[in-house]
């Protein structure tokens, strides 16, 4: 089976994606009898498009100088040509706006409304217009799969499949790796949170705005994901009380130490309330992870706590799971074994 597609944002992930896609195209062959064709890489001022099939390695070879191969059209807009191009899944990996989820909202419905499946790793359109976009979905047919928004890798989404003989009844999750490293920092050497902030953003793990990771944004959104998804919930971020770390101070934390509890940057959803604030929790809690790791501890009925942890960012981390949500949809189609 020969399944083409379209992919939206050519940074860390889309790049990543393309790697793997290259790289597992045997896999794809003989272990699914997939045929994957991307005849469309759209960036923010042109794209690369040849209804034939990109050569991906050509792509990969020239770097950052894609621009100059003879398939490049400059200016032409993702959102003009979905409907024109002939595509099964569009894969979106812009950034967004978070308080409009665009450009990514605006490019998933055009995809959805063309009968075309969609696989995001793009956050913001699912914590704002969750119920409509899966609505869309339903009543065009299509699959829509966004295992990448919610700590990347780690299966947080796919999980549900997994304990359908259960019951998922409530999470704790530390959701972003940012505010969780400084708050490890601070926690471990007794840094103060400038300097811890700092620190994680010479390592890469903040951006040089890192608001919507230190006052909690960030992970709020991605529990409304995750409270919708697993909970059957129709959360919007709006429905999350939230508070970030800025103000949590080194004395706090010490303060905290004799008594055997560590602060974390908790996002919680139990009974029918979201929140994301920093908590005290025991030491040996399984949520007491250190560095800019993710963790989802589900309170299951039938099993108690089951726990999910790894890491929640990177690019080969995001792109490994879309190529997940790709073999799932396949196999939901019938096209793979
Ligand atoms: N990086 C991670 O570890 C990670 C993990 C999980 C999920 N995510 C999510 O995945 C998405 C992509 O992340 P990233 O790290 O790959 O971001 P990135 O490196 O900034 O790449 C985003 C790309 O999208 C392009 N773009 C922007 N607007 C566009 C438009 N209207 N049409 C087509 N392309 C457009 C950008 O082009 P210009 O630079 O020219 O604007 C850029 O090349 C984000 O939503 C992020 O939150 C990231």
């Amino acid at each position: 089976m020969n399944i083409k597609i379209c992919l939206i944002g050519k940074g860390i992930v889309g790049t990543s994606l393309l790697q793997l896609l290259n790289e597992k195209k045997q896999l794809f062959k003989q272990k699914f009898n997939l045929k994957i064709t991307v005849n469309s890489i759209f960036e923010s001022d042109g794209a690369l498009i040849n209804e034939k099939g990109i050569d991906l390695k050509e792509i990969l070879d020239v770097g950052d100088d894609f621009r100059n191969l003879p398939y490049w059209r400059r200016d032409v807009k993702a959102i003009d040509l979905i409907s024109k191009l002939d595509v099964d899944i569009c894969i979106e990996t812009t950034p967004t706006n978070p308080k409009t989820g665009e450009p990514g909202l605006s490019h998933i419905i055009e995809a959805l409304n063309n009968h075309i499946d969609v696989i995001s790793s793009n956050k913001g359109p699912f914590y704002l217009e969750y119920k409509k976009i899966k609505n869309l979905a339903e009543q065009n047919n299509c699959y829509v799969k966004y295992e990448a928004t919610v700590a990347s890798c780690v299966p947080s989404l796919r999980i549900k499949e997994d304990l359908i003989g259960n019951e998922i009844l409530s999470i704790k999750a530390i959701l972003n790796g940012t505010s969780n490293f400084i708050l490890s920092r601070m926690t471990a050497e007794g840094v103060d949170f400038p300097l811890a902030l700092k620190e994680a953003q010479e390592l890469g793990y903040a951006e040089s705005d890192p608001t919507l990771d230190i006052e909690g944004y960030d992970a709020a959104g991605k529990l409304v994901i995750l409270a919708n998804e697993l909970l059957g919930w129709s959360k919007h971020i709006k429905d999350v009380k939230v508070e970030g770390i800025s103000k949590i101070t080194s004395h706090a934390i010490e303060l905290a130490k004799p008594d055997g509890f560590v602060i974390k940057p908790l996002a919680i959803a139990e009974n029918n309330e979201l929140s994301v604030e920093p908590r005290l929790i025991d030491k040996y809690s399984p949520l007491n992870i250190s560095g800019n790791l993710n963790v989802v501890e589900l309170e299951t009925k039938y099993a108690g706590p089951i726990i999910l942890m790894g890491r929640g960012a990177g690019g080969f981390e995001a792109a490994s799971a879309i190529i997940n949500d790709l073999i799932d949809i396949t196999r939901k189609k019938g096209y793979s074994p």
